[in-house]
């Protein structure tokens, strides 16, 4: 052979991974090869690979005799609808994706020219973990990405997609990324497997339940997407990145927009009078955003609060809103995290925050306090408190307590106030109001009930409106709601150059 037939004959050898048979196992399970992944994600021609002829260097257990080129992971850069991105995807076919010392290597390769040319990283996941053969290189080398993860967070932008096993120490490298995917059915992330968890808790519980898509979307909230499959993973990781930059010091996309009529006279009608009929805030975020552009995260946990991002005239926004048609909106522990974690995540890239509110409070209990709603809600309160992008609220109907300050009042630095005229903004609803300020007028009232409905209208009529808070310049404007999207278009044109830095300092201690 010459040189160049040698050349070819390694490069066709690496494209095989653990070979043929493997490669047949792996369709044969419905997953797709790491390098077929990759070609899904990345556009066509793209892809230029790092480290294609990498090696372990293991000789314990005859590993010297078992060699593949590229080590159980194809890593390297390409592009996504034109914008740069380093990705590594774990080949199953050698050693099930287990993480060697040099696989380790390889990851922080592309981590390390990813954090220095400020483009997102991309991990596709499919590892049985540890190479146990490796021992204490192989835990090294997991610390190794750990280490570069958590230095990397909040510069560029990490996603990582679960499409295999994903346990151990494993788990940890995504869950310190921004956002983790996870397909259904074919992938799970835990600590420890389903038979450790017989061992010492004695419980009976399948990989699934305990770690699949559909637990940790809905149940842990560990993963943000669980995906049907592999190429509706890979569909979605492709339509997140439209919304968020490059890097830290990036602008959030901005798209060629239009500008038409932006009234929505539908959102006139949208939000029911009575402050206990439900409705839906994903219409209503449907109507102020530019068509079919929002794209939920988190969906199946915490449902009580909507977040994800969108276009509005063109421009990436994220959004956090109170969910009324999901336990009436309330803040509870689970929300205030997924709340907070979204807006920490639009600060740090620069993404600037729409927030709707129609929110009665915190949840009372012991469940929530024992759960520790104290630290929990201050999380969101913080993080909001915190953020510098632009922030812009809309009030569309109840604001009561606390809440009313943490879900980006004016008080903790929102730029923009909007508050539709049936907003009620007050400590709390009326009824309860009225049953602690006239308890004893009430209890001795001739008629108790009819003295509670004479003071709930009282009290209603004086707080239960947004005009108290806009006398006192803590809602900037009262809007008619079809205005809404006109109003928030030109707000964040408005805001587009604001510069506001924190105090200087090493980082805060944000209530963990
Ligand atoms: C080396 C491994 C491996 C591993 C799998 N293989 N896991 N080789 N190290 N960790 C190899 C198998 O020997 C097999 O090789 C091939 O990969 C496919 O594995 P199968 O078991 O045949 O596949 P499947 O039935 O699909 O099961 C996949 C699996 C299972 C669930 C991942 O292999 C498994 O439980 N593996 C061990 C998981 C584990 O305990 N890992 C360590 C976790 S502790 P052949 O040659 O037959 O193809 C950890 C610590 C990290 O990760 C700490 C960081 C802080």
């Amino acid at each position: 052979m010459n040189k160049l037939e040698i050349l070819a004959q390694k490069i066709k050898e690496a494209h095989v991974g653990g070979g043929e048979k493997r490669i047949e196992s792996q369709h044969k399970k419905g997953k797709l090869t790491a390098r077929e992944r990759l070609q899904i994600l990345l556009d066509e021609g793209s892809f230029e690979e790092i480290g294609m002829l990498v090696t372990h260097r293991s000789t314990d257990f005859g590993m010297e005799n078992e060699q593949y080129l590229g080590d159980g992971v194809v890593t390297g850069y390409g592009t996504i609808h034109g914008r740069l991105v380093y990705v590594f995807s774990q080949d199953f076919t050698v050693f099930g994706g287990s993480l060697s010392e040099t696989h380790a290597k390889k990851i922080c390769k592309i981590m390390d020219l990813a954090m220095e040319n400020g483009a997102p990283v991309i991990g596709l996941n499919d590892s049985g973990g540890a190479r146990i053969q490796e021992g204490v290189v192989s835990l090294g080398g997991y610390a190794d990405i750990f280490y570069r993860n958590t230095r990397a967070s909040g510069v560029i932008p990490q996603l990582s997609a679960i499409m295999g096993p994903c346990a151990g120490g494993a788990v940890y490298s995504p869950a310190i990324t921004d956002y983790i995917f996870m397909v259904e059915h074919s992938s799970y992330m835990f600590v420890t497997g389903p038979n450790v968890v017989k061992t010492v808790t004695h419980e009976e519980v399948s990989s699934e339940e305990l770690g699949g898509a559909h637990t940790h979307a809905s149940k842990s909230g560990v993963t943000h997407f669980a995906c049907e499959n592999e190429v509706a993973c890979i569909m979605q990781i492709k339509q997140l990145l439209t919304y968020i930059p490059q890097n830290c010091e990036d602008e959030a996309p901005i798209y060629p927009y239009e500008q038409g009529d932006e009234s929505r006279v539908k959102l006139n009608t949208m939000i029911p009078e009575n402050p206990n009929t439900p409705y839906d805030m994903k219409e209503v975020i449907a109507e102020i955003c530019d068509e079919d552009t929002f794209m939920e995260v988190h969906k199946d946990y915490a449902e009580n609060i909507v977040v994800g991002f969108a276009l509005l005239g063109g421009r990436s926004i994220g959004i956090v809103a109170n969910q009324p048609a999901a336990m009436a909106g309330v803040l509870d522990n689970n929300s205030s995290k997924k709340g907070a974690r979204f807006v920490r995540f639009c600060d740090a890239f620069n993404i600037p925050l729409l927030v709707l509110v129609d929110v009665p409070g915190f949840l009372p209990g012991t469940d929530q306090e024992w759960n520790g709603i104290i630290t929990n809600g201050a999380k969101l309160l913080y993080a909001f408190s915190e953020a510098t992008v632009p922030k812009v609220t809309v009030i569309t109907r109840k604001a009561y307590g606390g809440a009313y300050d943490v879900m980006n009042s004016k008080h903790i630095g929102a730029d923009l106030n909007f508050a539709f005229p049936n907003a009620e903004i007050a400590v709390m609803g009326a009824k309860g109001a009225v049953e602690i300020i006239f308890k004893k007028e009430i209890e001795s009232a001739e008629n108790p009930q009819t003295k509670l409905d004479e003071k709930v209208a009282e009290y209603a009529e004086k707080f239960a409106n947004p005009y108290g808070a806009a006398a006192h310049g803590f809602i900037d404007e009262v809007i008619e709601p079809a205005k809404t999207r006109m109003k928030l278009i030109k707000g964040f044109v408005m805001l587009q150059n604001k510069v506001c830095d924190m105090p200087k300092k090493k980082h805060g201690n944000i209530p963990m």
